[in-house]
């Protein structure tokens, strides 16, 4: 019998996104056709988002921190997790926006342009940074300048993750859980990107040395 191989590249995306899809409509399926079927499944791809993120947020320190084949293959497939992220949270902006026109009122209780702002600024950087993936934005923008917009853009998006769960804290649930994993995943990025400089400091030929 064949094993059952993980896809990898564009295949692993296509995979991701139609499990991205398939749950939305299971979720939207169990549900009578309404405002609470909608929310479950809003709240259904940001958990799905949230999940693809913080993998792909963390690609480089897992390979840091727990080296092997499995950190290895995940830091590879890093781009199409990325991209898996963004099909999952377009799959959010949609619902949000169809509960939105559907519910006004529902959807405007207890929310303002100010309150929606960080998720929007969050939207805009998702934009770019899926833009930017592709080879020609890319060479476009050169190599320092696509380092600095993803670095921003992946903290930014963290960021908008870590207030979404802080928010809810109060609610219960898994919200304490899901901030709990939230910081600590930027408490290990911050940790791995600092032994990193330090190793660069400490591996750096001394100048003094070359006088
Ligand atoms: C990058 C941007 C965004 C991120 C990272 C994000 C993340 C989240 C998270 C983590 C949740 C909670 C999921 C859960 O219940 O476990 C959520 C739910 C939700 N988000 Fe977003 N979101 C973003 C943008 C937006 C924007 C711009 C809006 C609307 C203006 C929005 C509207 C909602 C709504 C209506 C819910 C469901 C609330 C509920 O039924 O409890 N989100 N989002």
């Amino acid at each position: 019998m064949k094993a059952l191989t993980v896809p990898s590249g564009w295949k692993l995306f296509a995979t991701l996104a139609g499990l991205t899809l398939l749950m939305t409509a299971l979720v939207l399926a169990a549900q009578p056709l309404g405002s609470d079927g909608l929310r479950s499944a809003i709240r259904a791809t940001a958990r799905s988002s949230f999940a693809l993120f913080v993998l792909t947020f963390l690609a480089s320190s897992l390979v840091a921190f727990l080296p092997g084949p499995g950190s290895r293959r995940v830091l590879r497939e890093r781009r199409y997790l990325g991209l898996a992220f963004a099909f999952s949270h377009t799959v959010h902006g949609l619902l949000i926006y169809r509960y939105a026109q559907q519910f006004p009122e529902l959807f405007w209780a207890g929310r303002t342009a100010t309150s929606s702002l960080p998720g929007s600024i969050g939207y805009l950087f998702l934009l770019l940074l899926t833009l930017t993936s592709f080879k020609a934005p890319m060479r476009l923008l050169g190599s320092r300048a696509w380092k600095a917009l993803h670095s921003t853009g992946m903290w930014v998006l963290a960021a908008v993750f870590c207030l979404s769960f802080y928010k809810r804290i109060p609610m219960g649930g898994w919200y304490p859980l899901a901030f709990a994993v939230m910081f600590a995943a930027v408490a290990l990025k911050l940790t791995a990107k600092l032994a990193s400089y330090q190793r660069r400091v400490t591996t750096a030929p001394s100048t003094s040395s070359l006088s």
